[in-house]
This record gives structure tokens, sequence and C-alpha cells, in this order.
């Protein structure tokens, strides 16, 4: 079982980083293939907590993590991360860079934040890290490699390239200061020697691993549902976080993923604008929020919060093609007498038990919900599924039911350790 991917099955932060954790030394390379620092991926390990942005949660184990040719690198970011995994004495000598990777400048940052305030109310709420920008730069081909930060000719010649456009931007509509091509160029040469060891041509490499029939888990940022093309457009992120996007981001072909793993929450978060169907903006809202702990690893901003819903995470089944799900948090709804699941959507008064096809029409929607019976035991020390109550358990088989994916493991904690494994997810 050598290719497997782990997708976000709704809005984000499902604890993608914890599924990928769980699966643990048998992986051999953990390869993150597309978003950048936007991710914030929590590990919890012998109750230490780590939270990652641009680095493959692998890098916790024994696997060899990979920076593929999708994401989008942000240098000061990535040496951060680095330094600071360092200092707790993880070992981060394996890691490797795409060559074609794109690089985030900090004019990719700045036009990030200047836009979302250009935009008002009609912003996306993104994470300000420069993102779309990036992606933006590089789908213009005017982007800047990872490969160019070692022709430093080359590179002062695409930095002024990418910022001539810019700077009459930044000047005429956004009354900022021009920027320096010079200091952006030197900054990211500074850079230039720490980084070269680690770039590698990683298509080849993870193609050769794969010959070898070792273990590559392909690690999703961001989810289904924030993809360009799949996603609630435009509030989206800029990448295709999809199953297949694991294809294009780290230089695959289809045939090399044998599982997809689908993460999702037991009830639903979203971070930023665009529609959210099953969010509560009651107390019930409040209480999901506190109890989940649901605050933003990257921006620290509250997490809007809703019930679950099977149309959101049916939908990512169907196109991404999911062999098995991962739903996490379990244990957050403990205490509640009804969990309403919305199973279907009353759109101007016609019922849909999927997705709808346009944005007018999700925007729309009112959640129909069924009301399935809740507990009060505490889950998170269950290891098996039958420790689980019976409602519990009743409540994961209507899930499954609704979504038609098996459930093959389930978070009850936060910690590395607080895994139910119904299949063996290698
Ligand atoms: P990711 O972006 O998908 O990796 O998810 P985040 O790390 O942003 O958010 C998930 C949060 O939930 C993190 O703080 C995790 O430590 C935590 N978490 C993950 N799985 C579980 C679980 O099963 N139960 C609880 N209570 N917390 C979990
Ligand atoms: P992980 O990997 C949740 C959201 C932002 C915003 C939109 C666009 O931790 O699940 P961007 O900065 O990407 O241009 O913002 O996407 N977003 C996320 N939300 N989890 C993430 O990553 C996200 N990455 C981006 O909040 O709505
Ligand atoms: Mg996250």
């Amino acid at each position: 079982m050598p290719g497997i991917v782990v997708v976000g099955a709704q809005w984000g932060d499902e604890g993608k980083g914890k599924a990928v954790d769980t699966l643990g030394d048998r992986v051999d390379y953990t390869v993150r293939y597309s978003g950048g620092n936007n991710a914030g991926h929590t590990l919890v390990v012998n109750g230490e907590k780590y939270a990652l942005h641009l680095l493959p949660s692998g890098i916790l184990n024994d696997s060899i993590p990979v920076i593929g040719n999708g994401v989008v690198v942000d240098l000061d970011v990535l040496f951060e991360e680095i330094d600071i995994l360092g200092a707790r004495g993880v070992d981060t000598t394996k890691l490797l860079v795409s060559a074609n990777a794109h690089i985030i400048a900090s004019y990719h940052q700045l036009i990030d934040r200047v836009t979302e305030r250009f935009l008002g109310k009609r912003k996306i709420g993104t994470t300000g890290r420069g993102v779309g920008p990036a992606y933006s730069d590089k789908v213009n081909r005017l982007g800047i490699r990872v490969q160019d930060l070692f022709d430093e000719s080359i590179l002062r010649q695409k930095v002024s390239a990418a910022l001539e456009q810019k700077n009459q931007l930044l000047l005429k509509i956004y009354n900022r200061a021009a920027i320096s091509a010079d200091e952006v160029s030197d900054r990211l040469l500074s850079h230039a020697e720490r980084l070269r060891p680690m770039v590698a041509n990683t298509s080849r490499v993870l193609n050769d691993a794969l010959d070898k029939g070792l273990v590559v888990l392909f690690e999703g940022a961001q989810a289904h549902h924030l993809d360009v093309d799949h996603g609630t457009y435009p509030y989206v992120t800029s990448s295709n976080p999809i199953a297949a996007g694991a294809c294009t981001g780290a230089g695959v072909g289809p045939r090399r993923i044998d599982r997809a793993i689908g993460i999702m929450k037991a009830y639903t978060t979203r971070v930023g604008e665009g529609p959210f169907p099953t969010e509560l903006l009651d107390a019930d809202g409040e209480a999901l929020r506190s109890s989940g702990d649901e605050f933003g690893t990257t921006t620290g901003r509250p997490r809007r919060c809703g019930w679950f819903d099977a149309l959101v995470v049916e939908e990512a089944c169907a196109v991404n093609g999911f062999t098995d799900t991962f739903l996490t948090k379990l244990d957050v709804l403990t205490g509640w007498e009804k969990i309403p699941v919305c199973v279907a959507y009353d759109i101007n008064g016609e019922r849909t038990t999927q997705l709808p096809m346009t944005q007018t029409d999700f925007h729309h929607a009112v959640p129909v919900y069924e009301y399935l019976d809740g507990w009060t035991e505490d889950i998170t020390t269950a290891r098996s599924f039958a420790e689980l109550p019976h409602n519990t358990q009743a409540y994961v088989r209507r899930l499954e039911e609704l979504i038609g994916v098996r459930i093959s493991g389930i978070g009850v904690g936060p910690d590395r350790e607080q895994v139910i494994v119904i299949n063996d997810l290698l």
C-alpha cells in the first residue's frame, strides 16, 4: 500500500496533522503537496504540543519530510520552523524541498493584506500569509522558484520583473510605498546557502521510492471545500488541496495513489468568510468552540462552529474517491442530549440531499436536521470501537451511512495515543 493521501473533507482544521502522525513510523516519506504556511497542523505527542505550518507532520516521526513542487514556501517561516523544532530536539536534517516550489516573498504578504482591506465587505478572510498572491504569480508566470536562489543574476531579474507591475499598483491604487527589488533579492539570497543541501528533484525521489515499494504519505493542507476548483469559490484558498492535487503538487501519476483518506471532524468548523449552512451563531456554537478549543492554529481567529453537515462531507467523498475516512474530535460532542446532523438542505422549498450546483443555491441552503441521541460517558480513554457507548457507536454508524464511505479511524482526544483504529490505514 505505498501511496496514501490524507485530505480534509470539510473547510480545514479537521485534524489532518494528527491523522498523519497516527500513521507513524511505518511511513517512509511524508509530503506536503499544496498550500503554504496558511496551514496550521497541531500535534500532541506525549502531552507536548507542536504546531506546524509548513513542514509536513511526518517530521515528528522517522519519515523523510518533503515539501513538494505544489507548495508555496516562505523561507523565513521555513527556517524559523526548523529552528524551533531543532531546539526541541526534533531531527529536521532529512528535509527535502522541491527545486520547483514557488517562493512567498514579502511583497506577496503585503499584497495579500492590502487586497483584503481593499475588498472590504467582500473580503475572503485569508490568513494574510501571501499564499494567494504567490500562486497568482505562479500562474501568471511571474513567480520566483526555489531553484532561482542559486543563480543570483536570474533571481534579481525575476524579482525586478515581478515587482514592476506590483509597484505601480501599490503606489497608484493602494497608496503604498514601492518595494525595493534589491532588498527583496538580498533577503531571499541570504537563505540560499542554508537551503541548498535540502533542494532536490523531489518528484523523482518520490517516484523512485514508490518504485521500491516504500510508503509515501501525501499530507493535505486546507481541505476539499477550500479547493480553488471544487470548493466554495471565491471563499477558498488558491491551490488544489484535493486528492488529485497530490499528483500535480508532488509530481506523481494518478496510479500511484492507492488510498485516499478523508479527515472529518464530528461537527463542522470554518475560518474566514464564505457559506456555511450549519453554522451556529448562538450559545450552542459558543459551546462547541469552547469545548473543541476552536481557535485558529495559524491566526488565532475564533473558528466558526456548527453541526456535522453530511452533504458537505459526502461531496468530498465522491469527488476525492475516498477509500476511508477518519472521524476526529468525537470526544468534543460528549455531553449533548441530542446531536443534530444535517442530512439535507431545503433550498427555496425544495429538499436536496446533495450539495447544490450553484453558489446562489448554497447561500440559500437551510439545513434539515436529524437529531441523534447523545452520550455523557467520557470516551477519551476508549481504544476500541466496542468500548464506545451505544449512542456514540450509533452516531458513528449513522455518519458512515450518510457519507457512503467507511470510517476507519476515530479521534477521541488530541494526543497521539487517543485514537481508535477500526481498519488499519496502511
Ligand atoms: P489540521 O489543520 O487539519 O491539522 O487541524 P488543526 O491542527 O488545525 O486543528 C485540529 C485541532 O484539534 C488540534 O488542536 C488538534 O490537536 C486537535 N485534535 C485533533 N484530533 C482530535 C481529537 O480527536 N479530539 C480532540 N479533542 N482534539 C483533537
Ligand atoms: P489547515 O491545513 C482552515 C482559509 C482562510 C480563508 C481561505 C483563504 O490548517 O486545515 P488563504 O490564506 O489560504 O488565501 O485563505 O482559506 N484557510 C484555512 N482554513 N484551515 C486551513 O489550513 C486554512 N488555510 C486557509 O481562513 O478563509
Ligand atoms: Mg489547521
